[in-house]
């Protein structure tokens, strides 16, 4: 590895790692380049990062691949995206039971394309016994639908009786989100410097640490996401305790 990368504990590295991937269409203003092939540039990026976290050892990476407000981007654009998705699924599936890795998707799955759920359906079925890491998609995703979604299930059960009220905890609220199963995200990137959340895993993310980098997603690689890995490392997450209690090895369990 270069020399100015930096060496990573493996002892409290981030399980879960959680990507608002930006800045694509600006990529492709500054290149002079169309929209579609600042996606087709960040679709590079996303094999190089899936490559990286898997070599580092990470558990679930989350990607923000497209969330419900994109259905409104022009047709074109949404198409060129769709048509992405699908090539990406393809062409990575032999490197994703190389290195064992199991794809999941989250969000509004059923409203996607025909054709993308046929492939996305297959990728996950073939991968589904990897246990190396996960690759998680947030597809049609809004954090805000996810919640919904959530009551209204937690609701039917009330309903049938298969619920009381009173059972109901964020342990067992979190069984309804399309996350359920997976450790809450301990870092959250977001590229292209906005400083926003943008209706992204709004419940997981109540304690995760947040990066906000100005590099745009097509130039976003290996190296910086070990950077601020790195960076993770060297903080201190106290969960709302003090840093004395931190010390003393509270915490939160
Ligand atoms: C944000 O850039 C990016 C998206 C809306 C889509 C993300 C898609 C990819 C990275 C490529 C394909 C994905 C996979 C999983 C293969 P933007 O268009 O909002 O950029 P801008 O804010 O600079 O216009």
């Amino acid at each position: 590895m270069n020399s100015d990368i930096p060496s990573l504990r493996p002892d409290s590295l981030p399980r879960h790692i959680a990507i608002i991937m930006d800045g694509n269409g600006r990529w492709a203003r500054k290149h002079s380049l169309s929209r579609i092939r600042g996606h087709r540039e960040g679709a590079e990026s996303v094999r190089d990062i899936v490559r990286v976290c898997r070599e580092i050892g990470i558990e679930v990476l989350t990607l923000y691949a497209f969330s419900t407000e994109n259905w409104q981007r022009p047709r074109p654009e949404i198409s060129a995206l769709m048509k992405l998705l699908k090539q990406f699924l393809k062409s990575e599936l032999a490197e994703m039971m190389e290195n064992n890795i199991r794809l999941k998707a989250i969000g509004q799955i059923e409203r996607l394309p025909a054709d993308v759920v046929k492939v996305l359906r297959e990728v996950m079925d073939t991968t589904i016994k990897n246990q190396g890491m996960i690759l998680n998609l947030a597809l049609s995703y809004g954090g805000q639908d996810e919640i919904v979604e959530a009551v209204r299930k937690i609701v039917a059960e009330v309903r049938a009786d298969r619920l009381k009220p009173e059972e109901i905890t964020k342990a067992v609220f979190s069984n309804y989100l399309y996350t359920q199963g997976m450790p809450e995200p301990d870092l959250l990137i977001r590229t292209s410097g906005e400083m926003r959340v943008s209706n992204f895993l709004l419940w997981q993310i109540a304690y995760t640490e947040i990066f906000v980098t100005n590099t745009l997603w097509p130039d976003f690689r290996r190296e910086e996401l070990i950077h601020i890995v790195h960076d993770y490392q060297e903080r201190e997450r106290r969960f709302g305790e003090t840093g004395d209690q931190i010390k003393r090895g509270r915490g939160r369990q």
